[in-house]
């Protein structure tokens, strides 16, 4: 049987560092929050974000909304690296000095706790430091392959 990436029922997420002058972003669907605290990203040796979360220490987590499948794409087809993917999205700075979006249904500012090694993924755990919950009714983007 082919996996797909979708078989696992996902969110779809925005992850945001800034190290010195740099703002980087993906799309992630591999994450999820570990007890009440902590959040786990599953980020690959693709991501040019990946180096601005590590170096910074720390990731801005925004939870998308159902009609967001456009801001996914613009964070998760191309590289921070030769993009400016923050030029057409409205956004602040959080304590740590992430990104978080203004436009979401939720948004987590955490700091790196671990990193652990997995093939060419990094699994980074970060504590939460604050969480902001901006959308009157909860309604998030599922990941499904197709709409990418
Ligand atoms: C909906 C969606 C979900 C994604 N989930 C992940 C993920 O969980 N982990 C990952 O490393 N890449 C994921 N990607 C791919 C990255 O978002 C993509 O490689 C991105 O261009 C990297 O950007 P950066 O180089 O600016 O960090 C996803 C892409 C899309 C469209």
């Amino acid at each position: 049987m082919k996996l797909r990436h979708d078989m696992l029922t996902h969110g779809v997420n925005i992850v945001c560092a800034q190290y010195k002058e740099k703002k980087g972003g993906l799309a992630v669907a591999w994450a999820t929050q570990i007890d009440t605290d902590y959040i786990l990203i599953c980020v690959g040796s693709q991501s040019y974000t990946r180096e601005l979360i590590l170096n910074s220490k720390a990731f801005g987590l925004s939870v998308l909304a159902k009609e967001q499948t456009g801001v996914a794409k613009i964070f998760g087809s191309s590289t921070s690296h030769k993009t400016d993917k923050f030029k057409e999205i409205s956004f602040h700075t959080a304590k740590t000095g992430s990104p978080l979006l203004d436009s979401c249904v939720a948004a987590f500012d955490c700091e790196v706790e671990i990193v652990h090694d997995h093939n060419d993924t990094k699994l980074i755990i970060g504590k939460i430091v604050s969480a902001e919950f901006l959308g009157k009714d909860y309604a998030p983007l599922v990941y499904r392959e197709e709409d990418y």
